[in-house]
């Protein structure tokens, strides 16, 4: 059907090199953008012990999954699913995480965009001295502004082409492997930071003290949605990396570390900025500009923070691309194996077309406030749809399609390289992909968007 010629796949290198392709794609602007101001609008604490509960219980088997049909077929998601299942319309479920990557990359582009302006005001000297109220106008003006999130958007856009276009193992793994350490440590200091400033046990307490009054449906609805938003799970992402892992990697191993780093990075992004939001008198609520309005403000209190602050927003502009770059290539995959195209003329359809949508994402606030839908703007819209719909349906297909229509040996071979694993978690995996991922997906969706009371 496609003359595409799988032989001449690309693949990932070192063990080392797979872990930090699959972190890099998960690690990014969902922990220390999206998750703070998703769980300092859902409960704090209480938020972050659902989260915790839904990363070990269906994250880590959706993940896994993901990675054994990836590595299993060696395609992209739309192939995958139509090689394992030739009759039934199992290649639905790829194309629907197509469509859900082109609207993540959209919104998640223009953020990565804002990135950029902040290094351009940390080196303009905007950012020096002003305090919270200042730094939350300048993000607004900056928001509202009707070329400058486009043009950081087009920006960032084409540098996630371009490394794209470098291929997988030069493009991605190398530049990974270097980058996200640095990272790592600068949160920390971060971290630290926070966590002396005079109020900061308040936002501890926020982070870690759960008021189970606070659990509610949506609340469970939006830590799903986080879940599968933060692990790169529910849209093919690492059904197209499994493709490029080597055989004898263990596939649960790496499903389990990427887990635990992406967890990792999270909490601590959180434990930076909640002490700050306290310290500073933020609140904890205030959506997509807190981390932008939060992050600065601490670097204001250190000495020599604007290098810091340089530092860091570069550090974070990297873990965005090497997210952007693990979704557009889903999309590349796609086009070239099985539209047969050329890896660049792929990428650059593929880039061509994010243009528009990421343009109208990125001017949200601005030129296209006026248009919306269940009164979500364009970027909201997006957000809110991937995270919170796409991605747990996606989920819920993947596993139930390897847990009810796909032969357990071979699940059982992909996941213990052919018997020379030992893979005792085995009974329980299979029965989470069968019964509990699947219903726990269900009910929550169901119950958070109020189709389902109880
Ligand atoms: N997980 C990334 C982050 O948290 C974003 C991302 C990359 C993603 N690939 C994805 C989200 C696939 C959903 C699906 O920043």
């Amino acid at each position: 059907m496609s003359g595409f010629d799988f032989s001449k796949r690309d693949s990932f290198g070192s063990r080392l090199g797979v872990i930090m392709a699959a972190a890099g794609s998960a690690v990014g602007l969902g922990n220390i953008w999206r998750f703070p101001y998703i769980l300092g609008e859902n409960g704090g604490g209480a938020f972050l012990i659902v989260y915790l509960i839904i990363i070990f219980s269906i994250g880590i088997p959706v993940m896994m999954s993901e990675l054994v049909i990836g590595r299993r077929t060696q395609r992209n998601p739309v192939g995958a699913f139509r090689m394992l299942s030739s009759r039934r319309p199992w290649y639905l479920v790829g194309m629907m995480g197509i469509v859900a990557a082109f609207m993540i990359l959209a919104f998640y582009t223009a953020v990565a965009g804002w990135t950029l302006e902040y290094i351009y005001q940390i080196l303009a000297g905007g950012i020096k001295g002003r305090s919270s109220a200042e730094l939350t106008v300048m993000f607004d003006t900056f928001r509202t502004d009707s070329l400058r999130p486009a043009l950081w958007f087009s920006v960032f856009l084409l540098a996630t082409a371009g490394i794209v276009l470098g291929g997988v193992r030069k493009g991605i793994e190398k530049s990974t492997k270097v980058l996200m350490p640095l990272l790592f440590i600068l949160l920390i200091f971060m971290c630290i930071k926070a966590l002396t400033l005079p109020g900061a046990g308040k936002g501890v307490e926020f982070l870690f003290r759960p008021d189970f009054s606070k659990i509610t449906g949506t609340t469970v609805l939006m830590a799903l949605g986080q879940a599968f938003f933060s692990l790169s799970i529910g849209m093919g992402t690492l059904i197209t990396y499994g493709s490029y892992i080597p055989k004898d990697n263990n596939l649960a191993g790496t499903a389990v570390q990427v887990s635990m780093i992406d967890l990792l990075i999270a909490v601590l992004a959180g434990l930076a900025i909640f002490p700050a939001v306290f310290a500073f008198g933020i609140s904890p609520a205030s959506g997509e500009a807190l981390t932008f309005i939060v992050l600065p403000g601490i670097f204001q209190q250190m000495t020599g923070g604007m290098i810091f602050a340089f530092i860091f927003f570069f550090l974070l502009a990297i873990a965005a691309l090497t997210s952007t770059i693990s979704v557009l290539e889903v999309i590349v995959a796609y086009f070239s194996e099985q539209l047969n195209l050329s890896r660049r003329t792929a990428i650059i359809i593929a880039t061509a077309s994010m243009f528009i949508l990421g343009i109208a994402a990125s001017l949200s606030w601005g030129v296209m406030k006026g248009v919306t839908l269940f009164g979500l703007n364009i970027f909201d819209l997006f957000n809110y749809t991937t995270a919170n719909i796409l991605l747990p349906i996606g989920g819920l297909l993947i596993v139930a399609f390897l847990g009810w229509f796909f032969p357990g040996k071979s699940v059982r071979d992909e996941l213990s390289n052919d018997g020379s694993l030992k893979i005792r978690y085995y009974s329980l995996y299979r029965f989470i992909i069968r019964f509990i991922a699947p219903v726990a997906i269900a009910l929550v969706f169901l119950n958070g968007l109020g189709l389902l009371a109880f």
